[in-house]
């Protein structure tokens, strides 16, 4: 499955973001999303699961262009998992396991997953009993992956995976990215990290001036220092 933004124009209140943006995400790929902050990254990735609807312009999930009925959200919904920047927004329930188990309870998918198993693919195995409020900002954002995964999504919109995370928990999210693609989950991601996305993504873009200004499967130092974009994460070392 593709995801799709044809010429779209978001403004929040009177502070337009989104100013034409033609962008897409193919099956079978990792997908960066680069830009400085406050480009529009977010705004866009919320744009794909209709968390957010463009003001004008198309947003296509499989070719099938995302509307007000809720049973086709609730369908690309299932389909395209969100992770969020922030765990906290995403993490609610009083243990992993719990959590995890949310969103399949909610599907009524709960008795077809098996948690251990999801919970081991992010590298938390046996940590269902935890309370997602005591870990630290890395494993949350894994709890928030395992909520997601257990939805067993076709597409994965991350944004910003490695915020926050040291040079390690950003490598481990490198391997973890290559097991779920390896899975035949396709990925788009946000990130500051040029070094991240060019470690991770078979495709990058930038996002700058409320547009695209950039597309390729690698971008250099020169093109990324012009977009603003900061370059020495997990690459001086
Ligand atoms: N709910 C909101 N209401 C009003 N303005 C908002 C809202 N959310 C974001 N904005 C503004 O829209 C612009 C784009 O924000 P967005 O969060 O999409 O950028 P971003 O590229 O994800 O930034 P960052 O790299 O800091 O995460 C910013 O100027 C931001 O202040
Ligand atoms: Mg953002």
């Amino acid at each position: 499955m593709t995801l799709v933004a044809e010429d779209v124009r978001f403004a929040y209140a009177d502070r337009d973001v989104l100013q034409g943006v033609d962008f897409t995400a193919l099956e079978g790929e990792v997908t960066a999303l680069l830009g400085p902050n406050g480009a529009g990254k977010s705004t866009l990735l919320k744009h794909f699961n209709g968390l957010l609807r463009p003001d004008s312009g198309r947003i296509l999930v499989d070719g099938n262009r995302i509307t007000d009925d809720q049973a086709q959200l609730r369908e690309i919904r299932s389909r395209v998992g969100f992770v969020f920047q922030n765990p906290e927004n995403q993490l609610l329930a009083p243990t992993v396991r719990q959590d995890v188990s949310f969103g399949p309870r909610n599907i009524d998918t709960a008795d077809e997953v098996d948690i251990e198993a999801t919970l081991a693919r992010v590298g938390l195995d046996g940590a269902g009993n935890r309370h997602p409020h005591t870990m630290s900002n890395g494993e949350q954002k894994r709890v928030a992956l395992a909520g997601v995964l257990a939805m067993d999504p076709d597409y994965i919109v991350m944004d910003e995976p490695t915020a926050g995370l040291d040079g390690a928990g950003a490598e481990r999210f490198v391997g973890l990215i290559e097991e779920l693609v390896d899975a035949g989950v396709s990925i788009l991601l946000s990130t500051h990290h040029v070094g991240f996305g060019k470690a991770v993504a078979d495709r990058l873009a930038v996002l700058k001036g409320g547009q695209i200004v950039y597309e390729g499967d690698t971008i250099g130092r020169d093109t990324a220092d012009r977009y603003g974009l900061r370059t020495w994460a997990l690459e001086r070392r």
